[in-house]
Order: structure tokens, then sequence, then C-alpha cells
């Protein structure tokens, strides 16, 4: 089957970037989400984004018109759903809110349509439960910044089809990610490992093993990772990083249990980049400074 119309549920770190290179991709790209703000925020970030990659030489200023000519934002995702080929929702990380999403496109979409979750860690068997349709249901796991990042996990569930993993296959070859086909568990491969190694990273500030800045600088430089935990945790934003944990310790036990230290960052709304305040200051003009 050809993909013609992508419809992406939620505009938020994630969501955006994703409609942003599923419209690079040539694929017709409606972005929904229930906040306006979100929305025009994510088209704003769309021409910024085709701006610099023009800038870096990454993109022709006819393939940047292009993807802006293919993006389009509604808070009416009913209708959106109605004419998709293909839905990738990226709501938060909650299971009702989840399930709310899939239940609403399965009233509204076509038989055709498959139906893909970017989840960090829920079950696509359990979200496929929520739809009528399970053999067309799966994970579609991108990474944070999408137009960056190479890899899209794909996760099947229970009663995935071949037919369906194949069709999210070729999705992202279009949007120009590798792909690695995962069994389900908990948290994939990505997931689980960066959860931990960022709960790991929480509890050592919180016991003072050394600053967040020589956390991050000791695991970039010592260990070659290209971006400490705690600066990717204000990436990925720390109310992600707190669902996936909270997740992950529901099913896969103790060791998941999050960072009290992390828990009250949420509590107080220090959410990392998006809230301009997390591990790190960003409220200067983006510029990294100090707790
Ligand atoms: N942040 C990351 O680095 C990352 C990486 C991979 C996967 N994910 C997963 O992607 C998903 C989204 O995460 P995010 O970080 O982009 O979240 P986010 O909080 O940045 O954005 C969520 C967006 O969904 C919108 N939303 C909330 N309720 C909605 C509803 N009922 N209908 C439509 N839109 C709604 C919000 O307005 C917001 O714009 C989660 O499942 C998360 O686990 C996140």
């Amino acid at each position: 089957m050809t993909i013609q119309n992508v419809t992406v549920m939620g505009a938020g770190v994630m969501g955006r970037g994703i409609a942003y290179v599923s419209a690079l991709a040539g694929f017709h790209t409606t972005l929904v989400d229930i906040s306006d703000k979100q929305l025009k925020d994510a088209y704003n970030h769309a021409e910024q984004t085709s701006q610099k990659g023009i800038k870096k030489g990454k993109l022709t200023e006819q393939e940047a018109q292009s993807l802006l000519h293919n993006l389009h934002t509604s808070l009416h995702f009913e209708a959106a759903m109605a004419t998709s080929d293909l839905l990738i929702e990226a709501v938060p990380e909650m299971r009702d809110l989840k399930r709310q999403v899939m239940e609403k496109a399965e009233a509204h979409a076509p038989k055709h349509t498959i139906f893909a979750s970017n989840t960090s860690t829920i079950s696509p068997t359990e979200l496929a439960s929520y739809s009528k349709r399970p053999e067309q249901v799966a994970v579609m796991h991108f990474f944070n910044p999408v137009h960056l990042m190479p890899l899209v996990e794909i996760v099947r569930g229970l009663e995935t089809s071949d037919q369906t993993v194949e069709f999210i296959r070729q999705a992202a070859e279009q949007m120009s990610k590798e792909t690695v086909e995962v069994n389900e568990f908990p948290g994939f491969v990505t997931s689980r490992i960066s959860a931990l190694v960022g709960n790991e990273a929480f509890h050592m500030l919180q016991e003072g093993v050394a600053t967040a800045e020589d956390i991050d600088k000791a695991i970039r430089l010592g260990l070659n990772y290209p971006m400490g935990p705690l600066e990717l945790g204000d990436l990925v934003g720390l109310d992600a990083r707190l669902n996936n944990l909270r997740y992950l310790h529901e099913t896969l036990g103790e060791k998941y249990r999050p960072a009290p230290l992390l828990e009250q960052y949420v509590k107080a709304g220090r959410l990392g980049r998006k809230s301009g305040k997390g591990i790190y200051d960003y409220t200067d003009n983006d510029k990294l400074v100090k707790k």
C-alpha cells in the first residue's frame, strides 16, 4: 500500500519532530493537538529547523518549501483520521491517554489505517487491545531530536501482522531512518537502558557524588557518550523520563524505582528544556548555565 496521508497526534517534543520528518519524506502530514499554542510552536519549529537545514546544506530551498507545504496543523483529530493511512501517536506517556487516542482513532479511521505509537515503554499488545484491528497496531519509536537521530525501533505486539511491520519499516525508511525490530518487552531496547542510566545519574546528583556538569562531563569524555545523562534528561523532558521509569518500575521491578530527586524536580515544574529549567537553566536564550 502506498502512504499518502499521515496523522501525528500530539505536537510536543516528539510529535513536532515526527511531523517534520514525515512532511520532508513527502507525506501529506497533519499534526494534531488539543493546544493551539503547541501547534503554532510546532509549525514555527518546522520553519526554523528547515532554515537551519538550508544553512547547513542539508536541505535545499525547494525541499524546505515542499516540507512546509506538506505540513498541516489541526485541532480536529476525527477529521484528520478520516483520510489517514498511518497514525503516529505521540501524546504523553500515560496509559489512559493512549487508550483514549486508540479508541477515538478506531472510531474514525478507515479500515486500512495502520496505528503506530511512539510510546517509549508501553506494550503494543496492550495498545492494540484498545482498537478493533490489533494486527494493524505496532510501536514506531523515534528518538529525540527526531530530524537528527537515525533510528526507529519497531516493536510488534502479539497480533501485529508482518504486513504492518513492513508498512512501518517502509514509512520509516522513506523518512530516512534505519530500523530495528524488537520483541515486546517493557522499555524495548533503548528506553530500558536509557532510563536506568538517567536514573543512576539522578541518584548520584542527589548523593552529592559530583556536580551535574561533572557527572555529564565524566560520562561524555570518559565513556564516550555524545551527551551526558543529565543533559539528555533535560532534552527528553524530566516528566517523560519519570513516566518511563514509573512504567518500568511497575513492570520490571525495583531497580527502576525513580530517584526521589527526579520526582521532586517534576513536582516543581522543572521539566527540562521545554519548561526553561530542569537540571540546568535554559532561560538565558537557551544557553546552558549552571543550576
Ligand atoms: N521526549 C522524548 O525524548 C521521547 C523520546 C521517544 C519517545 N517519547 C514518547 O513520545 C510520547 C510523547 O512524548 P513527548 O516528550 O513528545 O511529550 P510532550 O509532553 O512534549 O508532548 C505531548 C503533546 O501531547 C499533547 N496532548 C496532551 N494530551 C493530548 C490529547 N488528549 N490529544 C492530543 N494531544 C495531546 C500535549 O498538548 C503536548 O503537545 C510519549 O509517549 C513519550 O514516551 C518521548
